[in-house]
């Protein structure tokens, strides 16, 4: 199977908003178009998939519309003046129609399209970059009435649209994160969010290093990220363990000379009642979730300064608001939002990026291998995970959030619901979070 990367799948991306469409929706129509002509998409860039009309009968009509949607992101993308890129999705787009000329290769609508890609690539060739300042200027000095800038280098007239116009003039925006050639750690990537972190970050071109405790399920995603050509070290490390901690930034410089990008992503949950629970419980879990975060942050910290780089901890929607049965947990992630709060505010002038991303539910291990009130995994899922974001998604979210360079990231429609009523109306709160765990199969609640 072919598999291919989300691009812009998002409630917030204009034609979701136009076409009225919820992430879920998105991902599910995604789903089915796979499930229907056999792919592995994880989506293509284009309003017409997910367009409410739209409904495609034959599989290359399919790669047809995601070729011509990535050749108009790169059109759009060197319109914004992001020539880099621009490059990288006509590359993107290429190793996409090769694939599938395999399939199709009769297919003249597809040689057309891939012929406009060649033609475009020239183009983009052509073009020298002219910095955003340059821009700028440029863009001012000429007439609003006509509004355009005469390229100096290869005589092509620019024509942006007013939005452009204003928000290039009347808002700074910080230079978008590219990730191609970045080195990221990601802790806790054998399963779940970590993994699909590991796989979007890989296939945006960084380099990775992962861990996890497990060999096998660690493998096994490092074999598969290779296979997909991406360029990954995978060590097992427990990070609850400072030493483990110290030995994984040390081989990261060693394979890769440098860091970039921290996730804090490694976790574990719990449930039982406080007066239920062992006290080893919370301490496991505080060690691993917040202590885990604190080791890997201090060993980086000195090599993030340099590449003045990112650090994202991936904390939850508990780390909001205290969840019934999870004190544990919820303790785990207020602790890790306070440390990364404070530790943003004290690199304000450093311009390492922190990022503190909050998931809603999503489709994992976690629940899995939650520890019980004596430590033990508690084996089945207490919730239907058919119903929660999936990892992957989540993963294209936090993606975003770190290119955007975002200070919080919390998900799905229950999260955001959850966050902003917790503070307005805090004692409803109390009601809701407790009915709603006690609804849970097995809830030591009810
Ligand atoms: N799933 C959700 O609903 C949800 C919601 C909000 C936030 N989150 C957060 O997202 C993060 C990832 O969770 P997930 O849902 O993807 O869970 P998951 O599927 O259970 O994955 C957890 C990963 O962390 C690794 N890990 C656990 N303990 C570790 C340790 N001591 N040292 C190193 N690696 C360790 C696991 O591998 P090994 O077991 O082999 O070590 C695994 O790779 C966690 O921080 C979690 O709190 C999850």
């Amino acid at each position: 199977m072919l598999r291919f990367e989300v691009l812009s799948a998002s409630p917030e991306t204009p034609w979701t908003i136009a076409a009225n469409l919820s992430y879920d929706d998105v991902i599910d129509r995604l789903e089915r178009i796979n499930q229907t002509f056999g792919l592995d998409i994880a989506t293509i860039h284009d309003e017409a998939l997910y367009s409410k009309s739209y409904q495609p009968k034959v599989q290359e009509e399919v790669v047809i519309f995601g070729g011509n949607a990535m050749l108009e992101n790169a059109i759009q993308k060197a319109d914004d003046r992001n020539l880099e890129a621009a490059r990288q999705i006509v590359q993107q787009a290429k190793v996409y129609l090769d694939a599938f000329f395999q399939l199709h290769p009769a297919s003249e609508a597809l040689k057309k399209l891939y012929q406009n890609l060649l033609d475009y690539d020239a183009k983009l060739a052509q073009m020298k970059d002219m910095s955003q300042t340059e821009y700028l200027v440029a863009q001012k000095m000429s007439k609003f009435s006509s509004y355009s800038a005469r390229r100096k280098n290869d005589g092509q007239r620019l024509k942006p649209d007013f939005l452009t116009f204003l928000r290039n003039s009347c808002f700074y925006l910080p230079k978008k994160l590219n990730m191609q050639g970045k080195v990221a750690i990601i802790t806790g990537a054998s399963s779940g969010i970590g993994r699909a972190l590991a796989f979007r970050l890989g296939q945006k071109g960084a380099k990775l290093v992962i861990t996890g405790r497990k060999p096998a399920p660690l493998e096994e995603t490092r074999a598969e990220l290779e296979t997909n050509g991406i360029e990954v070290l995978a060590l097992i490390a427990d990070s609850s363990q400072e030493a483990d901690n110290a030995r994984l930034v040390e081989a990261t410089l060693q394979h890769f000379g440098r860091i970039d990008l921290l996730i804090c992503n490694a976790g574990i949950s719990m449930r039982a009642l406080v007066e239920d629970l062992d006290l080893d419980v919370i301490r496991q879990v505080m060690d691993i979730n917040f202590y885990g975060a604190v080791y890997a942050v201090k060993y980086a910290l000195p090599h993030l300064l340099a590449s003045q780089g990112t650090i994202v901890g991936i904390s939850s929607i508990a780390g909001f608001r205290g969840l019934p049965a999870r004190s544990g947990y919820s303790a785990s992630k207020f602790a890790m939002h306070g440390f990364l709060e404070a530790l943003r505010t004290e690199l304000l002038k450093k311009k390492v990026h922190v990022l503190i991303a909050c998931p809603g539910f999503t489709q994992s291990n976690i629940r899995r291998v939650a520890l019980t009130k004596d430590g033990q995994a508690q084996g089945e899922t207490p919730r239907d995970e058919t119903a929660m974001m999936s990892a992957e998604a989540v993963a294209v979210s936090i993606v975003r959030a770190m290119e955007k360079k975002r200070r919080y990231l919390v998900l799905t429609r229950q999260g955001k619901l959850t966050v902003f009523l917790n503070k307005w109306w805090p004692a409803l709160m109390d009601k809701l979070v407790y009915n709603a765990l006690a609804r849970e199969v097995n809830s030591p609640l009810s």
